[in-house]
């Protein structure tokens, strides 16, 4: 069941989307060669505690930390270390999810770490360009897979691939609700989409091949041929009009 939100609701989920949007604005300027994937990890969570949230991550599932760190490789629930160093050239892409009054925020945008070279910068932008793309769908009237289809196409087009093995999500109380959004797909097909859904839409686009593996520490999924890997991902309200993002 696809759980339809409040006004009420929708008011907190907009606060807690804010604090999230924020950090991800801030860590364009805090990510610079030299730091750890934990000191990333560090000013996220202290971020969310000093507006007196909750970082939703810490202890899903028994994950480690506030946030997901994914470096180069790396597609998603890459655990922060302090060990893991950002070099020039890396891309790594951060997850970042906030709890507020028991509703959840979820987004992610991938950075550039220094000076990268122009085709990992065309992967990372053609990722964020495939979620506009499926936004232009997020409408009362479309169905759930004109979105993923309109994902897979701008993806494909460019040359990239499709992550088969993780989708995007409903969100409310709960970070992972009712509808799967997968990124590929055929047009026309599941719900259709209603006023007061909340839907993390989030492409995870491959530089190689759309085949990925989990590694041994039981989190981090890296791209099988080992080539780059980007992640863009919003939290949006379907309202009457156009799309509401919560987490720009
Ligand atoms: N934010 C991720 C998603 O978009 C999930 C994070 S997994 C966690 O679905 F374990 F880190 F929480
Ligand atoms: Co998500």
């Amino acid at each position: 069941m696809i759980i339809i939100k409040s006004e009420q609701e929708i008011n907190i989920m907009r606060e807690s989307g804010k604090v999230t949007g924020l950090i991800l604005r801030e860590l364009e300027n805090f990510i610079k060669p030299g730091i750890s994937t934990m000191d990333v990890n560090e000013f996220v969570e202290q971020t969310i505690l000093k507006h007196h949230m909750i970082p939703t991550f810490k202890g899903y599932c028994g994950y480690p930390a506030a946030a997901c760190v994914s470096v180069n490789e790396e597609v998603v629930h890459g655990i922060p270390s302090k060990k893991r160093i950002l070099k020039e050239g890396d891309i790594v892409s951060v997850d970042v999810g906030c709890t507020h009054k028991g509703y959840v925020s979820d987004a992610a945008r991938t950075y550039a770490v220094g000076e990268i070279s122009d085709e990992a910068a065309r992967l990372i932008r053609v990722t964020r360009e495939s979620f506009f793309e499926g936004l232009k769908f997020c409408k009362v009237g479309y169905r759930l897979s004109d979105i993923s289809h309109a994902i897979q196409t701008k993806a494909e087009g460019e040359g990239f691939s499709v992550i088969r093995d993780f989708v995007g999500h409903g969100v409310g109380k709960q970070m992972h609700e009712e509808p799967q959004i997968p990124n590929y797909g055929k047009p026309g097909r599941g719900p259709r989409l209603a006023k007061g859904m909340v839907l993390a839409i989030e492409p995870m686009i491959n530089q190689g091949d759309y085949e990925v593996e989990v590694q041994l520490d039981n989190w981090t999924v890296v791209t099988l041929d080992g080539m780059l890997s980007a992640h863009y991902e919003n939290t949006v309200v379907i309202t009457d009009g156009e799309p509401e993002l919560l987490t720009l």
